[in-house]
Formats: structure tokens, sequence, C-alpha cells
């Protein structure tokens, strides 16, 4: 199994099998691999001939030093997993100066109203640095198809955004949201639930569900009311936002009747740790 850290040996393997006409696929991930990832690296198994499975923790993708310092780091665990999916996935697992030769910082990107609402309002910058490093691993990978979950719903339309701009001969896959037996999207942030929190935190699914079911028969606030009541009736969950919204230009909805490409978006706060996840509702 390859496991390489610096980016001119990962050029160098990457032009050989291009020569060689193989298809690549970039799996970009910050590690703590869960059944999610999973979903994806299957995916990339089935549709190319090399799959690289890159593992690196984002710094300039968090507002929050806290949350950085948090973030599970479980590499030698992730590697055995990866591992036993398939010996040939390479993983790419650099140092933070690999990637940040000049410091960590951010590029500022221009994604127009996308990422003025929900995490992008919530959290300055977060998807500045996400684009920023999903560019540099593009411009390292020149992958033919990359892999990411609809549980980040909005970092899939700003990663659409960026292979339209730069990397037009990339093909996005975007993967169905892989849930825990009670619901809870899958997240390597449900690692730090404590018992009690996980199994409570079946109400986030839920409750997009009844949001989803009563579209039709409710008016917005009323559902909203419902859920926030319900959710922060809860001890430690707290209702950040309940958002109805387009699911191509993130437009707010604010009635039944403008139910066309209806997307529901949640985002709970558990004990400080913050949950999203999101349902079709067309
Ligand atoms: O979704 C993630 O895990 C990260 O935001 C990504 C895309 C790997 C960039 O650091």
């Amino acid at each position: 199994m390859i496991i390489e850290n610096k980016i001119k040996n990962v050029k160098k393997s990457i032009s050989y099998d291009k020569r060689n006409n193989k298809k690549i696929s970039l799996v970009p991930t910050m590690g703590s691999i869960h059944k999610g990832h999973i979903f994806l690296i299957e995916e990339a198994i089935k549709k190319s001939d090399v799959v690289w499975v890159s593992i690196f923790i984002n710094p300039s993708q968090f507002d929050d030093l806290n949350d950085y310092k948090n973030y599970p780091r479980t590499l030698n665990q992730d590697i055995n997993i990866i591992h036993s999916l398939s010996k040939n996935i390479r993983i790419f697992s650099p140092k933070i100066n690999e990637m940040y030769s000049e410091g960590v910082s951010y590029e500022k990107f221009d994604f127009g109203k996308i990422v003025k609402v929900m995490e992008g309002k919530h959290r300055p910058n977060h998807f500045n640095g996400v684009a920023t490093i999903v560019t540099k691993l593009f411009d390292i990978f020149k992958p033919d198809y990359t892999f990411f979950g609809q549980k980040d719903f909005q970092q899939v339309l700003i990663i659409k955004n960026i292979i339209e701009k730069k990397f037009k001969e990339t093909k996005l896959i975007t993967c169905k949201t892989v849930r825990e037996a009670n619901g809870l999207a899958i997240s390597s942030r449900n690692r730090l639930l404590d018992h009690n929190d996980y199994v409570n935190s079946k109400i986030i699914y839920e409750m997009l569900v009844f949001a989803k079911d009563s579209f039709n028969k409710l008016k917005i606030n009323e559902i909203k009311e419902h859920v926030s009541n319900k959710i922060n009736s809860v001890p430690n969950f707290e209702l950040v936002y309940l958002d109805f919204r387009n699911s191509n230009s993130l437009e707010k909805i604010i009635s039944s009747k403008e139910n066309q490409n209806l997307h529901i978006f949640i985002c709970v706060k558990v004990n400080g740790i913050r949950l999203i996840d999101n349902i079709d509702a067309k």
C-alpha cells in the first residue's frame, strides 16, 4: 500500500498513471475515516483505475481553534480501515508545511450568495479554507473523478463552482448521506458525542423528516417553532438553524407555494459539537 506525504512524489506517480491512460479518483478527507468515507471510497474503486484518499486536517478551514484542536486524529486506524478495503488504494497524508509552505492562510474566493448563508454565515471564512485546500489538492492530482458526500451540501455546491471555473476535466460525484441506525448523518464529529447525546441525536433526522412531511400542511414558521421547541428541550441540544432553501441557489423559500427544488437544512449544536444534515424535499 502506498502512503505518500510529499507532493512531488504524488505528482510523479500521477503523471506516470496519466501517461498510461489510467483513470484517477481523489477522495479528499480530513481522516477519522467512517462509513460515509468508506461509501465514497467504494464508489471511487468502481469508477477508476487508481484511487487516492487524501487525509489532511486542514487548519485554514477552522474558524475555531478549539474545534481544530479537538478534531479527531486517528491516522493509523484510518490507514488500517482503508487498507482493509483494498491494498491498492493510495493515501496522501501530508504535513501542514507541505500543503502550506508559506504558512497557513486561505485564499479569498467569490462564491456569491451561496456562502453568505448557513455554514458560511456561521463560520466566517470556513469555505475559503475548504476551497483553498481543495484547489491545492485538485492542482496536485488533476483527478478524473472526485467524491464528496451530500451531507455537506453547501460544500458540494462550492466544489461544483471550483470545478466549473478551474478543473473542467474533473467529474464531481456526489454520494448519498450515510446514516447511523438511528438516522444520525455519519460524521467524524459524531465520535465526540457522549452516549446520551448520541442516543438523543436521532431527533435531528426525525425533525428533518417532520419538516419535509409538514411542508404542505403547516406554515414554515409553525414548522420552525415545533422543531425548535423539540430540539431545544433535549438536554445539551440547541437548534442553530432550520432552513428551507432552493437546492441550487440556496435562496430562502418562504412559502409552500414555491416548493420547486426545495431542500431543508438543519444545524444543531450538541454540547458545543456542531452537527449538520439536510434532506431533499422536492
Ligand atoms: O469535507 C471534508 O472533510 C473537508 O472539508 C475537505 C473537503 C476534505 C477539505 O478539507
